[in-house]
């Protein structure tokens, strides 16, 4: 089944060369993307869908979110904007509502995210474990995201639960929690933070999952300077996400990961910002800017969860970025799209598992894309906001 999108007003395909086609069309082939090019010479397919002069470009790539949860933390926001300051121990009211769901309610909740994700355009998701913080509802939060998901994270390491012994907690991460969530995960993350784990502490999960044969990423410096950022780069992780509080030394060390990169090197650790989440826990937003001057590549992601960014809206992301945090439109979008696709290693083509690239839009790559209600995809930030998602294409079915 081909389906040709045509008559399309700006396409921003987020390629190596940042190409925008001006009355452009895309043929999507089964799961694929099969032709891209000028209106005029498009080739026929099965179904034709007239974009109306509408802009499209990738669907967003949203490389860090905590969807697997039950209940809500209204109480803490309301507490926050007053003037409380965020910590991490919110996470065990978290625990503590997502523990006491049936396997059904939580099923239920995290698809219902999903459909909410895909309404704003995102066609590839990431989530985490880390509100089960015990070997059984560890294990039981990752194989429920397997199904559901594209990329599932093990974030045992997301707080040490009341009571316990932090180094005897951090040995069970690395050792039986592991080993049940292993069959369900691509990734291990640590929350590498003042009142959760320390540096060894993160060190020591960090290696055992690598060791598994798990890819690494880092929640670092988001409440404050901190080690989370070299540690990222020492172990060779894929992203730190937050990054908000960077000295020189974290800037230059993520931008030394980066040096070969244009020539043909194997990505360096992306900085993942998330912008929604500074806005509602009050932290200053990281140096987006200084980063990418610096050589660093960006990811742009929502952080959805129930503690400090309830909201899945990339939207909403780019427009936070480029108001408030001094990057173009141009580089927002790509950071919510190739950005994400790079911090989760799916920048490229077909890998080991026979999946396509996604993040970009090229012959090959995974048919996943969006059409705005707006003749450019500056309209994201010119009308932050708005519900300018039109229509959405993931793996080539319509979902929007
Ligand atoms: O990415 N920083 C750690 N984890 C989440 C917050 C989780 C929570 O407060 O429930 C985050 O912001």
């Amino acid at each position: 089944m081909s389906v040709l999108i045509t008559n399309i007003g700006e396409l921003t395909t987020q390629d190596t060369e940042g190409t925008v086609l001006r009355g452009a069309a895309v043929v999507l082939e089964g799961e694929r993307i099969s032709w891209i090019g000028p209106a005029a010479h498009a080739p026929a397919a099965d179904e034709a869908y007239d974009a109306g002069r509408r802009a499209a470009l990738p669907g967003w790539v949203d490389s860090h979110t905590h969807l697997v949860f039950a209940g809500d933390r209204t109480a803490e926001f309301e507490a926050r904007m007053a003037g409380q300051e965020y910590a991490a121990g919110g996470i065990a009211v978290t625990v503590g509502a997502t523990r006491a769901a049936g396997d059904y309610d939580l099923t239920r909740l995290l698809l219902a995210r999903v459909a909410e994700a895909a309404a704003g355009g995102t066609t590839y998701l990431e989530t985490k474990t880390g509100y089960g913080l015990d070997v059984g509802h560890e294990a039981r939060s990752a194989r429920i995201a397997t199904g559901v998901v594209d990329e599932v994270t093990y974030l045992g390491a997301h707080l040490v639960p009341e009571g316990q012994d932090a180094d005897a907690y951090t040995d069970l991460v690395a050792g039986p929690m592991l080993d049940a969530v292993l069959p369900h995960v691509r990734w291990a993350d640590v929350f590498c933070e003042r009142g959760a784990f320390t540096a060894d502490q993160a060190r020591h999960v960090l290696g055992a999952c690598a060791a598994a044969g798990l890819g690494l990423r880092v929640h670092g410096n988001q409440l404050g300077p901190g080690d989370g950022v070299l540690l990222a780069v020492e172990v060779g992780a894929a992203s730190v996400d937050h990054a908000n509080h960077l000295a020189d030394a974290d800037v230059a060390a993520l931008a030394d990961t980066w040096s070969g990169f244009a020539d043909g090197a194997a990505p360096g650790t992306v900085a993942t910002c998330l912008p929604a989440c500074d806005l509602s826990t009050r932290q200053p937003f990281p140096p987006a800017r200084r980063l990418l001057d610096a050589g660093v590549q960006l990811a742009l992601a929502s952080n959805c969860n129930p503690g400090t960014s309830y909201t899945s809206s990339m939207g909403f992301c780019v427009a936070t970025a480029v108001l408030q945090m001094g990057l173009t439109v141009h580089e927002a979008v790509r950071a919510a799209t190739f950005g994400g696709a790079l911090a989760l290693r799916r920048h490229t083509g077909e890998d080991a598992d026979g999946r396509r690239a996604v993040g970009s839009l090229a012959v090959g790559h995974r048919a996943d894309l969006q059409l705005l209600d707006a003749p450019s995809a500056t309209h994201l930030a010119y009308r932050p906001g708005m519900p300018l998602v039109h229509a959405v294409w993931k793996a080539g079915r319509r979902v929007r």
